[in-house]
């Protein structure tokens, strides 16, 4: 499995505060069956956590090497979890933030609370010049889930969804495990990952995956752990899984 999204790179946001921190969390997280990490550290402007491509770059070569030695065989892949900004072609331009290595692909985050302006032209405009938003826990943000018709708006156009394990679980409350499930449930959903920011909850996984089972069986966990991922990060386009035909296929 993959893991989209996690807060793995130590000493830059509010997940990992060490190497030995983050060993120990991807260690887990093998053991519960992933194989590849995406490092999304956070870049929000006007706060702290801005470390810029260069300086996440020379952590990512530390812990790489660091698991190398300890031989945990993992693949451990850098980007941003970029949080909503008018000006993310300059940021990118000046090496502030990172698309998914190798991809046209922009992590994205938008504020939890408030209503965005501009975000659907800022999207449109990313579009065109083909960096294509990834736009991460929606269910979590009261823009989305106060007009779930936004999110059908964004997949129709072919922007990518990720939904959290988290939030599938309870763990930020009734609202976004709803939203989380609905979201399922009608097909609007590419990818899952769990946004692991300190180690990884093995009972929460469990809850999603026993949910994921439930309505669209192991196919749509694999669809959404393993090949979209992988679709992705080979820089092709991802399917947007039809649960009920996933539920009876072999
Ligand atoms: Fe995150």
């Amino acid at each position: 499995m993959i893991d989209m999204h996690t807060h793995m790179l130590f000493g830059v946001d509010d997940g990992s505060e060490s190497l030995e921190e983050s060993i120990k969390a991807i260690k887990e997280g093998f053991a519960l069956g992933f194989n590849t990490f995406v490092l999304t550290p956070h870049y929000i402007d006007e706060t702290t956590y801005t470390s810029n491509v260069k300086a996440n770059q020379k952590k990512h070569t530390i812990l790489k090497k660091a698991l190398n030695e300890k031989q945990i065989d993992v693949n451990i892949i850098l980007a941003n979890e970029v949080m909503f900004n008018e000006n993310i072609t300059s940021l990118l331009d000046d090496k502030e933030i990172k698309q998914l290595t190798n991809t046209n692909y922009l992590i994205m985050e938008i504020p939890r609370v408030s209503i965005i302006n501009n975000f659907k032209n800022v999207i449109d405009n990313l579009m065109f010049e083909n960096i294509i938003p990834i736009i991460v826990h929606p269910e979590r943000c009261y823009y989305f889930n106060s007009n779930i018709d936004i999110i059908k708006e964004l997949v129709n156009k072919g922007t990518i969804i990720q939904v959290n394990t988290g939030s599938i679980a309870g763990k930020h409350g009734k609202t976004a495990s709803k939203v989380a499930k609905y979201l399922l449930k009608n097909n609007l959903v590419h990818l899952l990952a769990t946004d692991s920011h300190h180690s990884y909850n093995a009972l929460e996984l469990k809850k999603a995956y026993k949910f994921v089972r439930r309505i669209g069986g192991n196919k749509l966990w694999e669809t959404l752990f393993t090949k979209n991922p992988q679709l992705i990060l080979d820089n092709q386009k991802p399917v947007l899984p039809n649960r009920k035909a996933l539920k009876h296929e072999k």
